[in-house]
């Protein structure tokens, strides 16, 4: 679905701001709680958001800073759960479940593809951080490329994949999908609470375990908070 990674022309700044949101389609009048993969999107949107700034910034150096930017480590490591998670325990149940339903399995087969898109552009990106060569004038083409793509997939899901998960699966059958989100809490639950508001904030933590939001109140969100995400480094710089 998505095209290919463009190029970057020399003074380039990175386009598609702001973020073209999509409206979630009413998840809340759902059988099945989507407030954590709601929630893990409008993080991941939160990133992009970070990401674009750095790499249009022209008074620093972008590849410096995102390249030693603990955010962007972290973003890469939930996006990767956060997909890994839906290729592994929600697609398969849901490919199971919508046998004979041609129109369905595309869509998920669209899903897969546009997941399979995303490491390659990872990967890309780190290797222009990487390249202190030429890997500027790569890197706002890359970084716009995730940008738009991962939006829109994200879009895809809000708009035609959740009402057929909830169509489809029981909260039982669902639950593996939500919990796999959960084995590196102490980093996750911070992450997706990061910039949430207090409404939110509350609306998440409310669809987490107990043990879950105490181990949030009482240590992690103080260490998390501590993390310096996105200035260049998660170590305070010496000059
Ligand atoms: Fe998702």
């Amino acid at each position: 679905m998505w095209g290919p990674v463009p190029s970057a022309p020399d003074g380039w700044t990175i386009g598609g701001w702001p973020l073209r949101r999509k409206k979630k389609a009413g998840t809340e009048s759902f059988q099945i709680d989507f407030t954590v993969m709601n929630a893990t999107h409008d993080a991941l949107r939160r990133d992009l958001e970070h990401i674009a700034t750095i790499t249009a910034r022209l008074s620093d150096d972008p590849c410096r800073v995102l390249g030693t930017a603990a955010g962007w480590e972290m973003f890469k490591a939930h996006l990767r759960i956060h997909h890994l998670a839906e290729d592994r325990l929600l697609w398969p149940v849901m490919r199971r479940a919508l046998a004979g339903r041609p129109d369905d399995l595309a869509l998920l087969e669209e899903l897969e593809a546009e997941h399979a898109a995303v490491d390659p552009l990872l990967y890309a990106i780190d290797a222009a951080l990487a390249d202190r060569e030429g890997g500027l004038g790569r890197l706002a083409g890359l970084t716009d490329a995730l940008f738009t793509g991962l939006s829109e997939h994200l879009g895809h899901e809000e708009s035609e994949v959740l009402a057929l998960i909830d169509a489809t699966l029981t909260q039982e059958e669902y639950a593996p999908f939500d919990e796999a989100h959960r084995r590196s809490a102490a980093r996750f639950v911070p992450w997706l609470l990061d910039g949430a508001g207090k409404e939110a904030s509350a609306r998440i933590l409310a669809a987490l375990p107990e043990p879950v939001r105490q181990a949030y109140a009482q240590e992690w969100r103080e260490a998390y908070a501590r993390l310096d995400r996105w200035s260049g480094g998660s170590v305070r710089r010496l000059e």
